[in-house]
């Protein structure tokens, strides 16, 4: 296993749609354990290959509160079948954009179909927390940022934001 790099706003590669993933072979696995391990070590509850530079539809996710056991889950070519009318807004955050948070609303729950590391497709019916992070990782692999359903006003403060933080490590 590996830590890689999380790309941070505004890096262009997180505006990517990402690629289907043809076959879950040792290539994809190892990518994942590298996600888990790069995921706990930020820490964050979800990512998305395209924040580690891999432009693939995966995503990795736990839930599970700090004093539970770990609950590690990995969704492959995730697609979302059906969305609830009932809405609900949590605070959301990002491993992209660091220490930003802001209430977003969505969806309350989702219904998604997925391929599982063993290549098997499965639905998960999710709500609460979980419908939350999988639409925000969701909206990764569609190059779609948590700051995109905000207001043009907070989004785009935010995107200047980190755009002024790039330059000034530029020059550094
Ligand atoms: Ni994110």
């Amino acid at each position: 296993m590996a830590l890689r790099e999380i790309i941070i706003l505004p890096d262009k590669r997180l505006r990517l749609v990402s690629e289907p993933v043809a076959a879950v072979d040792a290539e994809i696995r190892r990518l994942v354990e590298d996600m888990f391990e790069t995921m706990y070590d930020a820490p964050g509850v979800g990512l998305a290959a395209i924040q580690v530079a891999v432009p693939k539809r995966i995503i990795t996710a736990d839930i599970a509160k700090k004093d539970e056991p770990k609950r590690p889950q990995v969704f492959i070519n995730p697609e979302i079948l059906w969305t609830s009318e009932d809405r609900a807004s949590y605070e959301e955050g990002c491993l992209s954009i660091p220490d930003y948070y802001e209430e977003v609303e969505r969806p309350a729950a989702v219904k998604v179909r997925y391929t599982d590391l063993a290549g098997e497709t499965r639905e998960v019916e999710a709500n609460g927390m979980l419908a939350t992070v999988l639409q925000h990782e969701i909206d990764h692999l569609n190059g779609v940022l948590f700051i995109d359903h905000l207001s043009r006003l907070k989004r785009d403060r935010v995107i200047k934001k980190f755009a002024k933080a790039a330059k000034r490590e530029e020059k550094d």
